[in-house]
């Protein structure tokens, strides 16, 4: 890879790669999201990235999960995507914003209705005693919501990971793979070759 076939905008970048990604691998959208409590225990899980534009990449998830805690506490997080298929890494850090009510609204009105009724009936990240008690909070949902449309939870929304550091990595069979590195400086982007 030649730095000369990235954009020298790096979420311009990423959006050429995933649509690439998007045209050729199954669950192009799925990304590690690492996430930390204050005092540096991490955390990981896959994640579906929901958006992307100059702000950032967004996602959404349950704020009261274990996820969503850590951001509470501690506002920064690291995402990593591979295409396997095309030989590709992209990495990601940066500083974590809460999405506004409005953006999450758009994006929970697009969620087809039995992902919504999940997200009621789940206390995602805590223990359950068993399925059944699942199975029983999703029917008091429906039921709760039975002759209405399922409404935004206050628990519920979007993440916006602001990058400081966009990395581009893309596989060569003889190990010297290409790695380029974007950092955000006061005066833009600034892109550096690292080390394989
Ligand atoms: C392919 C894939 C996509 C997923 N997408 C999401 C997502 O967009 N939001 C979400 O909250 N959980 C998603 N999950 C589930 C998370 O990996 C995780 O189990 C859940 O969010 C709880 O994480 P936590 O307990 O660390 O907060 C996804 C899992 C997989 C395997």
């Amino acid at each position: 890879m030649d730095e000369r076939d990235l954009d020298p905008d790096p979420i311009r970048a990423l959006a050429s790669w995933l649509e690439d990604a998007r045209a050729s691998v199954p669950q192009a959208d799925a990304m590690a999201l690492a996430t930390a409590t204050p005092d540096g225990g991490p955390s990981v899980r896959i994640v579906l990235l929901r958006g992307l534009d100059e702000r950032g990449l967004a996602f959404f998830t349950s704020r009261s999960s274990r996820k969503g805690a850590e951001l509470g506490a501690n506002p920064s997080a690291a995402l990593c995507l591979h295409w396997w298929e095309l030989g590709r890494q992209v990495r990601v850090e940066g500083r974590v914003e809460e999405l506004g009510v409005t953006e999450s609204a758009a994006y929970w009105a697009a969620r087809p209705r039995p992902s919504r009724i999940a997200a009621w009936a789940s206390r995602q990240s805590e223990p359950l005693g068993s399925r059944d008690e699942l199975t029983a909070a999703v029917a008091r949902a429906e039921e709760r919501f039975a002759d209405a449309d399922v409404p935004l939870p206050p628990f519920w929304g979007g993440y916006l990971v602001r990058p400081e550091w966009i990395e581009f990595w893309t596989h060569r069979d003889d190990r010297l793979h290409d790695r380029i590195r974007y950092s955000r400086t006061p005066s833009g982007w600034v892109r550096e070759r690292l080390g394989p």
